[in-house]
């Protein structure tokens, strides 16, 4: 549960205020670092005017952040970033290959996991949720991420999708033994917010090289933004949904069929999508079942 509290009392220790914002029911993190709300913000002096005339200012300029020495903002961290990251030039997504590519194994690259401190969300995650189910399945689920009760169990999709999803499996006549399920980042993103850009760029060698170590036969996006990192579409999932696409990568001895489906969350705000989701499915039996 998420809960807006009043400021506590100023002369507290951090123990004290701990156990004051849990006797106050707050159970989850819902920023990316603590906000000092005691620390009042200077009033920005003259705040330049737009010049809206003569020459046309770019609106995205206009509302570009002032400069650093601007006393009013706090500078932007790493991980605020909304940018997509600069290939070599990220030093946390070059560790993250290093390191994905160093496993031999799915249990060593959990460990691999475990021990890399190059993705934010870590920082506010109590778990790391990195995969469930059988690593020698010939199907393979791909998520977003984490959300509360993921995080709490450490585990991929046990939550109320999680319930949806199990119910999708049996349909088809599987279960979590014959399947894995894992997703796009590692770490619950704080209040369920979007993965950025870079924590999904930093996450990604990991699960690119859990897609080479379990080299399934057929491999499953589940949902909008695991559908855009995996077949590299733009396109909504309702329009890659029904559809097969190739998914390859060079520690890849060949290509893997890989297919969207509607996120079962989606599924449970919009039950009407139910029925061409069914076919989906039917086309994934058909597909595991081809020789
Ligand atoms: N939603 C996801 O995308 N992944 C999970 O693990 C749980 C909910």
């Amino acid at each position: 549960m998420v809960y807006s509290v009043m400021a506590p009392p100023h002369s507290m220790s951090a123990q004290e205020l701990l156990r004051w914002y849990i006797d106050a029911g707050v159970d989850e993190t819902i920023a990316d670092g603590p906000v000092n709300r005691f620390q009042e913000k200077p009033k920005a002096a003259n705040p330049a005017p737009l010049d809206l005339g003569g020459k046309k200012k770019d609106l995205a300029d206009a509302a570009a952040p002032p400069p650093s020495s601007s006393p009013s903002l706090p500078e932007a961290s790493p991980e605020m970033s909304l940018l997509p990251p600069q290939g070599g030039a990220n030093g946390e997504v070059t560790a993250a290959v290093h390191l994905a590519q160093s496993a031999e194994s799915v249990d060593e690259l959990r460990r691999a996991l475990e021990t890399f401190d190059g993705c934010g969300l870590k920082k506010t995650a109590t778990k790391l949720v990195f995969t469930d189910g059988n690593p020698e399945a010939p199907i393979l689920f791909v998520g977003e991420g984490p959300g509360a009760e993921e995080d709490r169990q450490g585990l991929p999709f046990v939550g109320p999708s999680g319930k949806l999803l199990d119910k999708m499996l049996a349909s088809i006549g599987l279960d979590r033994t014959g399947v894995l399920i894992s997703n796009t980042v590692f770490w619950r993103p704080p209040g369920n917010r979007t993965p950025t850009p870079q924590e999904t760029a930093v996450c990604m060698p990991f699960l690119e090289r859990l897609i080479e170590l379990v080299d399934p036969k057929i491999l499953v996006a589940l949902g909008g933004p695991a559908a855009k990192s995996l077949l590299a579409e733009t396109t909504s999932v309702g329009r890659l949904r029904g559809k097969w696409f190739s998914y390859s990568t060079p520690g890849l001895a060949r290509p893997i069929d890989a297919t969207a489906l509607y996120h079962p969350a989606y599924l449970l705000r919009s039950p009407g999508q139910k029925r061409v989701t069914w076919m989906d499915w039917l086309g994934i039996k058909s597909k595991l079942q081809a020789p």
